[in-house]
């Protein structure tokens, strides 16, 4: 790909933004099953956002419905368009966050501009830049999204290499795009510039080959001309280190723990035991914290024995938890990927646990550290006032226990 497919997708939608602001709406999505399907058809909750910002939406997907976005968040909308994924990550970080949209468009960046303004958004920022150089500082951006824009790119591995760069430790990607299918062959830049689309699986590992974690590339609908609209998640790693836990940690792996207690769902257990207690009940193999650069303890694992009988000796259930200020931020998956190092070099093959069903961001950390669930056992016990449900989950080593 070169300059000239740059240029041509800076006309297309110039031309775009051009028509939306006479009026017209994009002029893109003609067809009525894209018109019915992409769009502004994929967006319900835009209250206090301008008609024309929803109208101008191009997107193949909400990538507002991928990730989390808080309230003090910065988020960076690559290849922002029209504006409306700003407006409503805006709405999201609040006053005290913000939300900036880097696109290469001036007249797509005017009718952004035009859009804030009539939203009466304060903190938003529309800057010029291409996807491939973002004119950010490093670790300046806690979220990073993007909507049917990086498809379009000659340059993918530098746009990830961005993403890598501008995103916090810890920090998190929510992506709606387009992958071609295996053996399909994409359409010349003339009529839609996808020219550049790539396969699921070459999605995937240059968003690894960039330095991001967590990746996964799932589809969400199919498309005409062997294509898929795709939703796309990655988290920058944590910059945490995983060491044994020690008797100088007790104090804050029992603080964490009742941090954990305190949300209410995290255990039926509401108070966290005494040292002695709690060292008594874990094995004293695979305990493990995690430390961020200041030496801080943010997190731990551990594990207890099932059964004493010795067809369970290697099977263990693990407990892992995480600083209320430090969740989010990958370390609960770190732990989770130390300690299947830890258990399978023991040869210890089942790791399995029980979740509370809300709590769901365990409950994904957990699939994605290569656990399954076995089921629900409903109304199992009595938490406080009400019984609960609990999820059975597990882990079968694919490389202990095989013999
Ligand atoms: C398909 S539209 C999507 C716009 C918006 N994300 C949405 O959902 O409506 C593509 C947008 O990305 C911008 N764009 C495409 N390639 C770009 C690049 N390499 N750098 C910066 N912006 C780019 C275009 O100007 C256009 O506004």
């Amino acid at each position: 790909m070169t300059d000239e497919q740059w240029s041509r997708v800076h006309d297309r939608y110039r031309a775009a933004a051009r028509r939306v602001a006479a009026g017209e709406g994009t002029g893109l999505l003609t067809d009525a099953k894209e018109a019915a399907e992409l769009g502004p058809a994929l967006y319900h909750d835009v209250d206090g956002v301008p008609a024309r910002a929803v109208e101008a939406s191009l997107g193949c997907g909400n990538p507002l419905a991928v990730v989390d976005i808080r309230p003090g968040d910065v988020v960076l909308d690559l290849g922002s368009g029209g504006g409306l994924d700003v407006l409503l990550s805006a709405k999201r970080a609040g006053p005290a966050g913000r939300a900036i949209g880097i696109d290469m468009t001036d007249e797509m960046l005017q009718l952004a501009r035009e859009h804030a303004a009539n939203a009466g958004v304060s903190n938003v920022e529309f800057r010029k830049g291409r996807i491939e150089d973002v004119p950010l500082p490093e670790a300046s951006v806690d979220v990073v999204i993007s909507n049917c824009v990086i498809a379009l790119s000659p340059d993918k591995a530098a746009v990830f290499g961005e993403i890598a760069r501008v995103l916090k430790p810890g920090g998190r990607v929510g992506i709606a795009d387009v992958v071609v299918e295996e053996g399909a062959v994409a359409s010349p830049c003339d009529e839609d510039c996808l020219a550049g689309a790539v396969t699921e699986a070459r999605y995937a590992e240059l968003l690894e080959l960039a330095g991001l974690g967590d990746v996964s590339v799932t589809p969400s609908a199919g498309m005409e001309g062997g294509r898929r609209a795709v939703i796309v998640r990655a988290r920058k790693p944590v910059a945490v280190r995983i060491v044994p836990m020690e008797t100088r940690h007790a104090e804050s792996v029992l603080r964490i723990y009742q941090d954990g207690l305190d949300t209410g769902d995290a255990s039926f257990q509401t108070e966290a035991p005494s040292w002695d207690a709690w060292d008594e009940a874990h094995l004293a193999e695979h305990r493990l914290v995690a430390e961020d650069v200041d030496g801080r303890v943010v997190g731990w694992v551990a594990v207890t024995r099932v059964s004493s009988r010795p067809v369970y000796a290697g099977v263990v259930e693990h407990s892992v938890y995480v600083a209320a200020d430090a969740r989010g931020r990958g370390v609960g998956p770190a732990l989770l990927r130390a300690l299947v190092a830890s258990t399978e070099a023991a040869g210890v093959w089942m790791i399995q646990s029980g979740i509370f069903p809300e709590n769901k961001a365990s409950l994904v950390a957990h699939e994605r550290a290569g656990f399954r669930v076995l089921g629900t056992r409903e109304r199992i016990g009595r938490h406080g006032d009400r019984w609960r449900d609990v999820v059975f989950i597990e882990r079968r080593s694919a490389v202990a226990g095989l013999d």
